[in-house]
């Protein structure tokens, strides 16, 4: 798996969707738990860039390779929300993509200040803060493009095949970056495998999870994986991980969908729940107006200061 950072600079480009049927997208049913799903992966690939503020004040972003990587992965990732988002859109799902990312973003609260300064603050502490971060890049692009995968053989859905067979291609230059500058960061650097292995096994979630919550991240989980082929896939996850330098073995992906199972086990109505009540709208925060927050005046805003 080779990556060549000028090679991707030359090349990246917003998603090609000529050709893609849109006209047919409301003539193929698509079940609960592939809605659940799409707006779970729509959300979470709307979420780059206030996931890319808290890395452009680390220590890792000091490498000019890194930040080049991230100038052109924040622009492709935009267009994978935007087409997700289409494609509910043309299925039948009103919403207004603007005003869910603003909501999602403000739900995040303090809670976003905090993670973006211990972040900061960690990442300088920590020499090799780089490894943990592009290992957890690697696993990031590496689950997304397997709960791709997952979601295109549970919904049979010919025109999401279509879409998304297309982002995994760029998702795949993604994992290959990431898997490929983590394994130049660990070989040979002993600290940086044994702080990576800690890390992971302590501080590392699925991705989505603190945009999401548990039980949201436990339905996707339990919708794309709890078979036969969703738990090979996420084995087959671990072991690729597996092969970089200090982690042998690691089970992050797999241990994850056995704490899900478990929790479900515990509470047969946990996760389900979430995709039989169709629990994928994003209310507005209760205490700060996302207008506050965005500084679009909304309407009545508007309408407050006209003469
Ligand atoms: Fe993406
Ligand atoms: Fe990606």
């Amino acid at each position: 798996m080779s990556f060549s950072i000028e090679r991707y600079k030359e090349e990246s480009k917003k998603v090609d969707i000529t050709g893609i049927a849109w006209e047919e997208v409301a003539a193929h049913p698509l079940s609960k738990g592939d809605l659940f799903c799409l707006h779970y992966m729509m959300d979470i690939e709307n979420h780059v860039p206030l996931y890319l503020s808290h890395l452009l004040v680390t220590r890792a972003c000091m490498d000019p390779i890194l930040t080049a990587f991230l100038a052109c992965w924040n622009y492709e990732e935009l267009w994978h929300g935007e087409n997700i988002g289409r494609l509910l859109n043309l299925y039948g799902i009103e919403f207004d993509t603007q005003e869910r990312i603003a909501n999602v973003r403000a739900n995040l609260g303090f809670q976003n200040s905090v993670s973006l300064m211990s972040t900061m603050a960690g990442s300088w502490l920590l020499k090799d803060f780089s490894a943990v971060y592009l290992t957890i890049g690697a696993i990031n692009e590496l689950s997304t493009l397997t709960g791709y995968g997952a979601l295109i053989r549970k919904s049979g859905h010919p025109v999401l095949k279509d879409l998304l067979s297309r982002i995994i291609k760029d998702e795949r230059k993604h994992y290959a970056f990431y898997f490929n500058s983590a394994k130049e960061w660990l070989s040979g650097n002993a600290r940086a495998q044994k702080i990576d292995r800690w890390m992971l096994d302590r501080v590392w979630v699925p991705v989505g999870q603190g945009v999401k919550k548990q039980e949201e991240v436990d339905a996707l989980a339990m919708y794309l994986f709890d078979d036969e082929q969703g738990e090979e896939d996420l084995l087959d996850l671990d072991s690729r991980i597996g092969k970089l330098p200090g982690l042998s073995g690691i089970k992050l992906m797999s241990r994850a969908l056995d704490a899900a199972r478990e929790r479900v086990r515990h509470n047969p109505k946990w996760a389900w729940r979430m995709i039989d009540n169709e629990e994928w709208a994003v209310k507005p925060p209760k205490h700060s107006s996302v207008g506050e927050l965005t500084t679009r005046r909304t309407p009545q805003a508007e309408e407050a200061v006209a003469p």
